[in-house]
């Protein structure tokens, strides 16, 4: 079996979705910035205890370091679609987690296009 082969990944998952959010958070002015300087702890506390509560145990969620696009951040990406969201507010929690989550919808108005460059 190869990478090339389609059938390569048809393996048995843990998560039907998972979600990696970025915890990095660097010193007030940090040349980076960081998504913990741009308040994203209490978004991601709000996210995974509404999974929590919620029972939600298909979807994964891990505190992941830096994604990358540091100054664009609270900065958190769904698999499988690969999506980055961008949340700002309590609000926007509770939408991607209604909307993406229990409910297979894009929230496109969070939805983060990142593009290297
Ligand atoms: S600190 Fe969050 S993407 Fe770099």
């Amino acid at each position: 079996m190869t990478v090339s082969d389609d059938t390569a990944f048809e393996i048995p998952q843990v998560y039907s979705r998972h979600i990696f959010a970025c915890f990095t958070q660097r010193p007030p002015g940090h040349p980076r910035g960081s998504c913990g300087a741009l308040g994203a702890q209490p978004l991601w506390d709000r996210l995974s205890k509404k999974i929590e509560a919620k029972g939600l145990t298909e979807v994964g969620f891990t505190a992941a370091g830096c994604l990358g696009f540091c100054s664009a951040g609270p900065l958190m990406v769904v698999y499988p679609e690969g999506v980055w969201y961008r949340p700002q507010t309590p609000e926007d929690i509770d939408e991607i987690f209604e909307s993406h989550l229990v409910g297979g919808k894009l929230v496109e108005r969070l939805v983060m296009v990142l593009t290297r460059g």
